[in-house]
């Protein structure tokens, strides 16, 4: 009796584990992570360079490497320093008088770009996070970034009620397959990988009216949409940044000498003439210069 009882509550504590398990299987939301190490966990990619060694090196030179710290010593850190103490805690409706008041809702203003999956953290990671941008801390700060499992799962996919939710346990690519990593054994095809709608999540169309409190930074897919594109433009983010240079993953903007070679045309023009002034100055030698500066980028420059 005592020992069927036993096997009993056993199948109960091996079906309620399998259906744990078949949960995370088809993609259901995950608890919240509760610090920064488990959302850190839950978009590891240390194991992708074992086989992406270039793209993963690339990657770790770009900027979106260092979404939570930013060029320099951590300008875009101390950005969210300025951001809380000179916008949240004056802002009298923001719920923000003091650094220990910081949300996640408050730090999703920089972060819905910065680093899309802070949403599924709770607040005490808000405030790991703070902590963390008071002390400088870098090096916990970039645990968290724009990661291969932004691009390639996340945010891979917008339009959810026509192609789904992105499932954790796949990577979304340019094609269907099977894929070696044994964490993540196929490759669904991600249906915006080449387009310009992929970046533009996150390069900013302009204020975010949709917000309770509309923020902006970048603005470059605004423009790219409404004055590139009318104006007869047809690379995408991807052909510019990425293959038609042959940047792959390091997407490099300003920073990079051929970029910068590649964004403005110059034309110069230079008549001289000579122009009487008056009768103590006598004649003058005048030059009219003609400049004319062409924006060969796909937006306006610059932008952030
Ligand atoms: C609409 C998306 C978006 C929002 C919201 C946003 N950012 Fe940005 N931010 C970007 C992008 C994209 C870039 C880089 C591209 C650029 O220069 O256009 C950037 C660049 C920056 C830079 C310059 C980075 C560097 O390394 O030089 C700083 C600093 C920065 N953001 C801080 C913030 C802070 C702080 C907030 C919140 C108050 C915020 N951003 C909100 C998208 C955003
Ligand atoms: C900011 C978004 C973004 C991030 C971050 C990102 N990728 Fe990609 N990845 C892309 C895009 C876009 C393409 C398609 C490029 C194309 O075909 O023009 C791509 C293509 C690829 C490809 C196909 C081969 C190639 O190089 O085109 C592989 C493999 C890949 N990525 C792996 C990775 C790995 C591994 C990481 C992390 C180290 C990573 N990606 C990070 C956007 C991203
Ligand atoms: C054990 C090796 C291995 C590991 C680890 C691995 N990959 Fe791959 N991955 C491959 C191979 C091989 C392909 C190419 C498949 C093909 O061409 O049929 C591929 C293809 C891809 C593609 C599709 C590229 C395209 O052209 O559309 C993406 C995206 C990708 N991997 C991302 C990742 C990410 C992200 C990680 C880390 C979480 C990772 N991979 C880890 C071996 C690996
Ligand atoms: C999940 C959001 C996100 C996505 C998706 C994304 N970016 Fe970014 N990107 C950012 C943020 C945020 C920064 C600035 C990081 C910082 O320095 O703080 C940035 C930086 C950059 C920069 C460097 C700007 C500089 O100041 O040097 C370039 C170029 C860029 N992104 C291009 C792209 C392209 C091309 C794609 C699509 C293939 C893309 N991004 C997809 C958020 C994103
Ligand atoms: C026709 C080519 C082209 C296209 C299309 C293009 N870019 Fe750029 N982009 C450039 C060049 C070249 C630069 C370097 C500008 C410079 O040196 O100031 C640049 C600069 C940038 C910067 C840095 C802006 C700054 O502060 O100066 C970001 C971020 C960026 N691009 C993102 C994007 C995104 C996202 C898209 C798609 C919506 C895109 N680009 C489309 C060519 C392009």
């Amino acid at each position: 009796m005592n020992g069927s009882r036993y096997s009993f509550a056993l199948i109960w504590i091996v079906l309620f584990l399998l259906t744990g398990i078949v949960h995370v299987v088809e993609g259901e939301e995950l608890p919240k992570a509760k610090t920064i190490d488990e959302l850190a966990d839950r978009y590891d990619v240390s194991t992708c360079i074992d086989c992406h060694e270039d793209q993963f090196h690339e990657w770790e030179s770009s900027a979106h490497s260092l979404s939570m710290v930013g060029s320099g010593h951590g300008r875009t850190r101390a950005t969210f320093k300025t951001a809380i103490t000179r916008g949240l805690m004056t802002w009298p409706y923001s719920g923000v008088k003091k650094k220990e008041d910081v949300k996640i809702e408050h730090l999703m203003i920089c972060a819905r770009c910065h680093l899309p999956q802070l949403a599924e953290a709770t607040d005490d990671v808000a405030q790991e996070i703070v902590q963390a941008v008071w002390a400088r801390d870098n090096k916990k700060l970039g645990k968290l970034s724009i990661n291969c499992l932004v691009c390639h799962q996340r945010n891979a996919i917008i339009h959810k009620w026509q192609f789904g939710t992105p499932e954790r346990t796949e990577v979304y690519g340019t094609m269907e397959g099977e894929h070696e990593d044994e964490d993540h054994p196929d490759i669904k095809k991600s249906p915006i990988l080449k387009e310009s709608i992929l970046c533009g999540q996150c390069h900013g169309l302009g204020p975010g009216f949709h917000l309770e409190q509309p923020t902006q930074c970048a603005t470059g897919y605004g423009s790219y949409l409404w004055a590139y594109i009318p104006e007869g433009g047809t690379n995408t983010c991807q052909d510019c940044h990425m293959s038609r240079m042959e940047k792959g993953h390091a997407m490099p903007s300003y920073r990079d000498p051929d970029m910068q070679e590649a964004a403005v045309e110059m034309q110069v023009e230079v008549h001289s003439h000579h122009w009487r002034k008056n009768k103590t100055e006598g004649v003058l030698p005048l030059a009219t210069v003609q400049v004319e500066l062409t924006n060969r980028t796909g937006h306006g420059i610059p932008d952030g």
